[in-house]
C-alpha cells in the first residue's frame, strides 16, 4: 500500500516537471510600465537580448541612450551589447537588433516616441534625443526582473509622448548633506521615471552646500554645523547631538553632476534661497543681515527670523554667487526660493524701514518683492529666467517669474491667471517627506501622505479656463530632508510614491486608473527588489475602523484589504501576527484592554506593515457623543465616535485618530446611559506648537442626570506649551455621579510670536476622553 503510494506521486511529480517545463517556454513575458504610454498594443511573441544581440544607432547623437541601456543591462544583468552606427540604411535592417532612430511621429509634444517589438528587430524611433531615451526606459521596464542572460520581452507596439513638459523632483541637501554618488543615483531614478528636471535644493538655514570661488567662508563655515536637533522640531525640550557634519559640492563635482543629468536629458535647476532660510550664509557673513551677529549655522528645523538685509552688500554679494552658479548652471531656470522669510527684522531695521520710505512701498512683503524683482532683472541680463515658491506673490510678482505653487494650489491658480507659468507642487499631494503608512514608527515631519492620495492629483485645477491651464508647465514632487538623514529613508519615502508622480507628469489624464496602477506598481516592486532599493509596502496597509455598537457595549474593530487574495491575522495579546494567528473573519469585539496587532497575509507572507491598535475601555467608550462646533473637515474623520472609541492616539502627527478645530473649541457630551459614580475624566490632546497644535487654555467638566440641566463639576487650566505631542490631561472628580458629562476645551487662540504659524489660528486636537 505505500510502495504504491510513493510510485505514485514520483509519477505525479514528474509529470508536473514536464508541464511546468512546456509552461515556462509559453510564459508571456510581463509588460507593466510605469508611467503608462499613451498607447500599448501587445502582439504574440517574444523578442530575446542576449549578450549577442547589437545595438544600432542610426546617428551618433544616439550614443547617451545606448549607453545608459548597457549601464542598465551591466549593473542588473551583468552583461552588455555591442553598439554601431549605421553606415547606410542596410544597417537599420540588421535582424535581432535593437535599432534607435529618429522619425517625425506628427506628435507635437517633445519627447514623443515609437517602441515596436517584433520577431526580427526592436525599433525605437523619437522624435528627437529625449524621445530616444524614453523609449529605452520602456524597453528597461519590459525586461524581466530577475536577472538572466537572454531576456525575453514582449512583442508590443507602444506609442507614447509626455502630458507636461515640466517633470521635476527635488532633493533638499541643505538639511542633509547626500554625497555625489547619490546625487547621480537620483537623477538615475528620475531618468528611469521619464522626468526630466531635477531640482536642486543647495542652500538652507542648516548648510550652504555649493562652493562659491569668491565667498570661500559659504563652504567653510556656512557647509557645517556643530550639532543637529534629534527627534520632532515640535518636541519640548529640544535634544541635540553635538555632532559636527556637513559638507559641500566642489565646482568640478558639480560640473560632473550636471553632464550626468544631461546625458539622461535631465536639466538641473539650482535653488538659491533668499532672502529666507539663508541662515548659514548669514554664519559665514553677518554683513548679510539688518543686524551684527555672531549666527551660528542652523540647527534646528523650522523658519529663522533672522533673513538677508537688502542691502546693496547683499545684492552684489549675490549677483556675485548667481554668477558663478551661472556658470556651473546652463538651466534657462534659476530658482531664487523665496519662500518663508519673516518680517520681523525687516519690520524692526531702521535701513529697511528708511528703504521702504525711499521706494514708496507699504510693507515688507513689497520690500520681499523689490528684493525679488532685483535679482530677476540681474539673472534676465543673463538671459536667464527665476522661479520662486509661492510667497513670490506676496507683495506683487516679479514681471517673468514662475511660480512653484508649494502651498495647495492657490498661488499656482493666481500665478496663471496673471499669464506666469506655473509649477505645481503642493504640500497635499507630492510632498514625499510626509509620512505613507497610518502605522509608520519613524521620525516624519507630519502628513499623511498615501500613494493613493499622490495619484489622485491633476496638476490642472479646475478653476482655470484652458488658456491659463497653458501656464501650467507641469508637476514636481518634493523630497526635504529634516528628517532624512540617509539615502535608505530617502528611497522609503520615493517609492512608491515617484511612480505616482511620474505618471501623474506623463500619462494623459484620461488613461490613468488607480486600479490598473497598483497592478503595475506591484510589478515595479520586483524592480525595486532588482535595483536593491528601499521602499514602503504601505499599499498592502489593512484598513481598519472602530465602530460604535448599537447596544453601546464596547466596540466593534473592522479590518479590510482591498486585495481579494489575502488573508487578515491579528493577535490581542500585543504578539506579533503569523499566519497562525486568528483568521479575521466579520469584526473584533473588543469590550477590555487589548492590543490588537493585525497584518495581511498573501501565500503565508505578511505583506506590508502591521495594524497595531491599543484599545483603553472605560465608562465613555462606545456611549453616545455628541459635539457642539464641528470640528474641521481634514481632522474630524471618525467624527464624534472617534472621542469614545477607546483608541488613544500616540502621537500629534496621527491625524487620522485626532479631531482638531482651528481655533474653535471641543464641547462634547457623552450619554453613560444610567447615572453613576465617576471619579476622573481624562481627556487626550495634542500639544505640538511645531505644527500648530496647542493645548487648549482650560477643561471644564460639566455633569447632568437628565441630558439638559448641565452643572459645572471642575475647571481646570492646562499648562501651556509643553510640547509633549500627545498629552493625557486629567481632570479629578470626588463624590461625584452622573449619567451625562460634557467636556469642553477651550482653543489656545492665536500663535505668540516666534514660533512656527505665528498671528495664526492655533488648532485644538482631542483625541480620546475617557471616564473613571
Ligand atoms: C517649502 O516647502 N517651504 C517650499
Amino acid at each position: 500500500m505505500k510502495r504504491l503510494f510513493l510510485f505514485s506521486s514520483v509519477v505525479a511529480s514528474l509529470s508536473f516537471f514536464a508541464s511546468s517545463c512546456s509552461q515556462k517556454k509559453a510564459a508571456a513575458p510581463v509588460v507593466s510600465i510605469i508611467p503608462k504610454p499613451v498607447s500599448v498594443v501587445r502582439q504574440q511573441g517574444v523578442f530575446t537580448i542576449k549578450p549577442g544581440t547589437r545595438i544600432v544607432l542610426a546617428d551618433t547623437s544616439l550614443q547617451n541612450s545606448a549607453d545608459f541601456f548597457n549601464e542598465y543591462l551591466h549593473k542588473y544583468y551583468g552583461f552588455t551589447l555591442r553598439v554601431k552606427t549605421a553606415a547606410d540604411t542596410a544597417d537599420l535592417q540588421e535582424e535581432g537588433a535593437i535599432v534607435l532612430n529618429y522619425t517625425h511621429s506628427g506628435d507635437t509634444a517633445k519627447g514623443a516616441y515609437t517602441l515596436v517589438s517584433g520577431d526580427k528587430q526592436v525599433r525605437i524611433n523619437g522624435d528627437d534625443a529625449p524621445g530616444v531615451f524614453y523609449g529605452i526606459q520602456t524597453l528597461i521596464q519590459l525586461l524581466p526582473t530577475t536577472p538572466a542572460r537572454s531576456l525575453d520581452i514582449a512583442q508590443v507596439r507602444i506609442k507614447d509622448h509626455p502630458r507636461f513638459q515640466y517633470r521635476g523632483m527635488m532633493l533638499d541637501c541643505g538639511r542633509h548633506f547626500f554625497d555625489t554618488a547619490f546625487i547621480k543615483q537620483f537623477i538615475d531614478f528620475i531618468a528611469l521615471h521619464k522626468m526630466n528636471t531635477f531640482h536642486w535644493h543647495l542652500t538652507e538655514d542648516q548648510g550652504w552646500r555649493i562652493q562659491i570661488k569668491k565667498y570661500p567662508k559659504l563652504t567653510e563655515v556656512g557647509a557645517w554645523r556643530d550639532s543637529t536637533l534629534i527627534g520632532h522640531e515640535g518636541d519640548k525640550p529640544r535634544r541635540f547631538d553635538h555632532h559636527r557634519t556637513g559638507g559641500f559640492y566642489t565646482q568640478d563635482e558639480i560640473r560632473a553632476i550636471v553632464r550626468y543629468a544631461q546625458a539622461r536629458y535631465i536639466t538641473v535647476i539650482p535653488e538659491i534661497e533668499m532672502p529666507g532660510h539663508s541662515m548659514a550664509a548669514i554664519a559665514a557673513y553677518p554683513e548679510l543681515t539688518c543686524n551684527p551677529g555672531p549666527y551660528h549655522v542652523g540647527n534646528h528645523w523650522g523658519v529663522y527670523d533672522t533673513i538677508l538685509c537688502p542691502t546693496p552688500y547683499t545684492f552684489n554679494f549675490y549677483e556675485n554667487v548667481l554668477t558663478e552658479v551661472m556658470e556651473l548652471f546652463p538651466s534657462h531656470y534659476i530658482h531664487i526660493g523665496g519662500d518663508e522669510a519673516p518680517k520681523v527684522t525687516w519690520n524692526n531695521s531702521a535701513y529697511c524701514k528708511q528703504l521702504m520710505k525711499k521706494l514708496h512701498l507699504k510693507n515688507a512683503d513689497e520690500l520681499q518683492s523689490y528684493f525679488i524683482n532685483h535679482m530677476e532683472k540681474f539673472l534676465n541680463a543673463h538671459g536667464r529666467d527665476i522661479i520662486g515658491w509661492d510667497e513670490i506673490l506676496q507683495g506683487g510678482l516679479a514681471p517673468n517669474a514662475t511660480v512653484m505653487s508649494w502651498r495647495g494650489e492657490k498661488g499656482g491658480i493666481a500665478a496663471a491667471k496673471m499669464h506666469h507659468k506655473v509649477i505645481m507642487s503642493p504640500t497635499t499631494y507630492v510632498y514625499l517627506d510626509y509620512y505613507q503608512s497610518r502605522n509608520h514608527d519613524s521620525l516624519f515631519i507630519g502628513g499623511y501622505l498615501p500613494l493613493e492620495k499622490v495619484y489622485s492629483y491633476n496638476p490642472i485645477p479646475p478653476e482655470l479656463d484652458s488658456t491659463e491651464a497653458g501656464y501650467i508647465q507641469g508637476v514636481q514632487a518634493n523630497l526635504w530632508t529634516e528628517y532624512i538623514k540617509y539615502p535608505t529613508k530617502a528611497e522609503f519615502q520615493l517609492f512608491p510614491r515617484m511612480e505616482a508622480v511620474a505618471e501623474i507628469a506623463w500619462t494623459p489624464q484620461k488613461e490613468r486608473n488607480y486600479s490598473d496602477f497598483i497592478q503595475r506598481v506591484q510589478t515595479q516592486f520586483k524592480r525595486y527588489q532588482l535595483w536593491k532599493v528601499s521602499y514602503s509596502r504601505a499599499i498592502y496597509e489593512l484598513n481598519d475602523t472602530v465602530e460604535q455598537r448599537s447596544d453601546y457595549q464596547g466596540v466593534d474593530l473592522k479590518l479590510s484589504t482591498k486585495y481579494a487574495q489575502g488573508k487578515i491575522y491579528y493577535t490581542t495579546d500585543g504578539a506579533e501576527p503569523s499566519s497562525k494567528a486568528t483568521l479575521y473573519t466579520d469584526s473584533v469585539h473588543i469590550t477590555k484592554n487589548a492590543q490588537i496587532r493585525a497584518a495581511l497575509f498573501i501565500d503565508g507572507e505578511k505583506m506590508g506593515p502591521e495594524v497595531t491598535r491599543t484599545f483603553q475601555i472605560n465608562k465613555a467608550t462606545g456611549k453616545p457623543v455628541t459635539l457642539g462646533d464641528p470640528p474641521a473637515d481634514k481632522y474630524s474623520q471618525g467624527g464624534a465616535f472617534a472621542l469614545v472609541d477607546g483608541v488613544v492616539p500616540a502621537h500629534a502627527k496621527d491625524g487620522s485618530q485626532w479631531l482638531g478645530w482651528n481655533g474653535g473649541d471641543l464641547d462634547a457630551k457623552i450619554d453613560l446611559g444610567k447615572t453613576q459614580a465617576i471619579s476622573a475624566v481624562n481627556v487626550t490632546i495634542g500639544d505640538a506648537p511645531g505644527m500648530w497644535v496647542y493645548a487648549p487654555k482650560s477643561i471644564t467638566v460639566l455633569g447632568s442626570d437628565d441630558g439638559k440641566d448641565f452643572k459645572v463639576l471642575k475647571q481646570i487650566s492646562v499648562q501651556e506649551n509643553m510640547g509633549q505631542a500627545a498629552r493625557r490631561i486629567t481632570v479629578p472628580l470626588a463624590g461625584i455621579s452622573a449619567r451625562y458629562v460634557e467636556v469642553k476645551a477651550e482653543n489656545f487662540g492665536t500663535i505668540p510670536a516666534g514660533h512656527p504659524g505665528a498671528g495664526e489660528k492655533s488648532w485644538l486636537f482631542a483625541g480620546e476622553i475617557a471616564i473613571e
